[in-house]
C-alpha cells in the first residue's frame, strides 16, 4: 500500500513540467555545446526553440546573427543532435527571423512583456539576447524574478 503510495507520487511529479525559471543545460549535453556555443554568448537553454528552429541554426553557422560560428561536421552534428533531443515541441516556442531567434518566440515576447521598451536598447543590457545583463544567475540557469540584477527590475518585481 505504502508503496503503491509512493510510486504514484513519483508518476505525479514526474508529469509536472520543469519550472519555467530554472533552464539549466542540461546533463546529456556534450562538452563541446558549453565550449563552443557558451563562447560568445550563453549557452542557451535548448528548450527554447523548435526543432525545425535549431536545424535552421544549426545549418549556416557561417552566417550566425552577423557573426562566424563554424564548426568541423562532427561537433556541428554532435551538438545538433543534442539540441534536437530537447527542443520544444509547442508553437509558442517557435522562433522568427533568418536564422530564428529565441527572443522572438511568442513565449519569449510574453515573459517579457513587463520590460520597458528603452530597457532592452539600455547600454547595459546590449539587446535580449544579452540574458546574464538582468538574469544575475543566468549562468546557472536559474531565471528567477528575485534574481534580476536591475534595480529598476528588482522594484517592479517587488509591486
Ligand atoms: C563567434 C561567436 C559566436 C559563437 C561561437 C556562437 N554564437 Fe550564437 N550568437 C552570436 C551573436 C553575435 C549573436 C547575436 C546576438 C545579438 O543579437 O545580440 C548570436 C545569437 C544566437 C542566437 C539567437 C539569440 C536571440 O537573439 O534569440 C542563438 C539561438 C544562438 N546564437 C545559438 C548559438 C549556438 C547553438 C551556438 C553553437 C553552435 C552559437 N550560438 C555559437 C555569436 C556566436
Ligand atoms: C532587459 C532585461 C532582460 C533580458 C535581457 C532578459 N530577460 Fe528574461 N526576464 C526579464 C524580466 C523583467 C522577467 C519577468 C520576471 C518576472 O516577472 O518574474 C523575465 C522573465 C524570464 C523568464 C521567466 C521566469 C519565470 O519566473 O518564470 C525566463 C525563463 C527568462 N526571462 C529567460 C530569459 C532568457 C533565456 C534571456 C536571454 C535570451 C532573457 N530572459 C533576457 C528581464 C530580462
Amino acid at each position: 500500500m505504502r508503496n503503491a503510495l509512493l510510486i504514484a507520487c513519483a508518476g505525479l511529479a514526474l508529469s509536472i513540467p520543469a519550472r519555467a525559471d530554472r533552464l539549466p543545460v542540461p546533463a546529456d549535453a556534450p562538452p563541446s555545446f558549453k565550449a563552443e556555443c557558451g563562447s560568445c554568448h550563453l549557452p542557451f537553454p535548448p528548450a527554447l526553440l523548435t526543432a525545425p528552429d535549431w536545424k535552421r541554426v544549426m545549418a549556416k553557422l557561417d552566417r550566425h546573427y552577423g557573426d562566424n560560428a563554424t564548426l568541423d561536421e562532427k561537433t556541428r552534428r554532435e551538438i545538433e543532435d543534442f539540441l534536437l533531443r530537447h527542443a520544444a515541441t509547442k508553437s509558442r516556442m517557435a522562433g522568427a527571423g533568418d536564422p530564428p531567434r529565441l527572443t522572438q518566440t511568442a513565449w519569449f515576447r510574453r515573459e517579457h512583456r513587463k520590460v520597458p521598451d528603452p530597457l532592452w536598447r539600455d547600454a547595459r543590457v546590449k539587446g535580449a539576447a544579452n540574458c546574464a545583463a538582468c538574469h544575475g544567475r543566468a549562468e546557472q540557469g536559474s531565471f528567477r524574478g528575485r534574481e534580476l540584477a536591475l534595480p529598476e527590475l528588482r522594484k517592479r518585481e517587488r509591486d
